[in-house]
This record gives C-alpha cells, sequence and structure tokens, in this order.
C-alpha cells in the first residue's frame, strides 16, 4: 500500500519524506489556496521535492480548458499526475490525456459507478473521498469496499486512492480491503505512528533502567 501527503504545505511534504514513509503527493485548489502561493510554481516545487507521483488539478470544467492545463500540468515534471474532477467532460479529458501518455487522477469520486466510469476512460488512480461520505452520513469505506471489488471483477489497472481521510480507522479499513493508495493529512500520517501502551512501554523501560545508575556503556 502506497501513502501520499494530502497537502500542498512544503514543510510538512519534507517531514514525511524524511519520515521516509511518504510515496507520492496529492493537491487540490483548496489546499494551494491555503498556502497564499501561486498554482503552477507550487506544483512544480512539489513535484521537485517529492520524487513520487504528485497530483495536481485542473482549474478548468471544460474539455478543452482540462486538456489545456492538463498538458502544462504534465509538462511541469515527469511524475506530476493530472487530477480532473468526475465530470462528463473529465472523463473525455481523461481518456485524451491517457492516450498522450499522461497520468490521470479522476478526483470528487462519490459512488462505485462513478469509478466505474473512470476506470472506463482509462484514469490512472481513483479518488473516493471517504471522509466527506461520512459526513453526510453515508460509509465511505463502504464505498472503497465496492470500488475494490469491481476492479477485481473486471481486472481495471486504475488504482484505488483512497481520499478525503480523517483517521487512522480509514487507513485501517483500507489496507484490509486491498485499497492501493490513501492520501492523508501530516497530522493522521503521525496517528499511525501513536500508541499510548508504546509510549507507557518506553517510559518504563527506561525508567527501569535509570533505577540501575549505569549508562549505556556501563
Ligand atoms: C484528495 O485528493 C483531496 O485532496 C482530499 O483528500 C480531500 O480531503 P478533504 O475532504 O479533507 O478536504
Amino acid at each position: 500500500m502506497q501513502f501520499f501527503l494530502d497537502t500542498a504545505d512544503i514543510d510538512e511534504i519534507r517531514q514525511g519524506l524524511d519520515w521516509g514513509v511518504v510515496d507520492g503527493v496529492t493537491t487540490n485548489p483548496s489546499l494551494i489556496a491555503k498556502q497564499g502561493k501561486p498554482y503552477l510554481p507550487t506544483v512544480k516545487e512539489i513535484a521537485e521535492l517529492c520524487p513520487g507521483p504528485v497530483s495536481g488539478e485542473v482549474l478548468a470544467t471544460d474539455v478543452e480548458g482540462m486538456l489545456e492545463q492538463g498538458r502544462r500540468l504534465a509538462g511541469l515534471a515527469d511524475n506530476v499526475v493530472v487530477k480532473i474532477p468526475l465530470l462528463p467532460a473529465g472523463l473525455q479529458a481523461v481518456r485524451t490525456l491517457t492516450e498522450e501518455g499522461i497520468k490521470t487522477n479522476v478526483t470528487l469520486c462519490f459512488s462505485a459507478n462513478q469509478a466505474l466510469v473512470a476506470a472506463k476512460a482509462g484514469a490512472t488512480y481513483i479518488s473516493p473521498f471517504v471522509g466527506r461520505l461520512d459526513d453526510v452520513g453515508q460509509d465511505g469505506m463502504e464505498l472503497i469496499e465496492d470500488i475494490v471489488e469491481i476492479y477485481r471483477n473486471y481486472l481495471f489497472e486504475t488504482e484505488v486512492l483512497v481520499a478525503s481521510v480523517r483517521h487512522p480507522m480509514h487507513v485501517h479499513q483500507s489496507a484490509i480491503i486491498g485499497a492501493d493508495v490513501v492520501t492523508l493529512p501530516l497530522k493522521a500520517l503521525s496517528q499511525l505512528y501513536r500508541h499510548q501502551l508504546t509510549d507507557i512501554g518506553l517510559a518504563n523501560f527506561l525508567a527501569d533502567w535509570e533505577t540501575t545508575g549505569k549508562t549505556f556503556d556501563d
């Protein structure tokens, strides 16, 4: 399973890469807006920092606009993946970009049928938003189960990229289901490392050794 960081914050990306578990980065217009920096240069900076796939999203919503922006995004660096919203025009653009050898990440997926048509269009990744489904009272992880099963049934090569991840259970369940990638904020990634018994156990080990009055070299 691959871990992508869902952020446009350069410091967070550096931190995640230093931990050695980050395989790629996903951005979106909201995340880049939060940084208060220009759009394309931010995607380029991230793609230069992270050797793995970096998703940069088109802002256009018509086919020609998405194709033009998608080609410019892809031209920034070899590892840029063009993120395209799940619209009929978006899937038309995905088909063309795929034929041109450009990788795509179809975003804002909220149903299994949307994932099915994205795979038929040739998407490299599909991004179902589990947290946003949970927010409106639907089970986001059920959608992941359905998509993984459908893709297996028909041997689609599109990778399931679980997005809108809010907490460690989303990651745990994604791994059990067999999703290909989860993209998550740095805070959620850091929570994967933590367990109170680890902290208590370590404190006890060190306290017990302290009672001996000896050092590591004694
Ligand atoms: C995915 O690519 C999106 O950028 C992201 O996961 C959306 O997450 P949110 O619902 O927390 O905004």
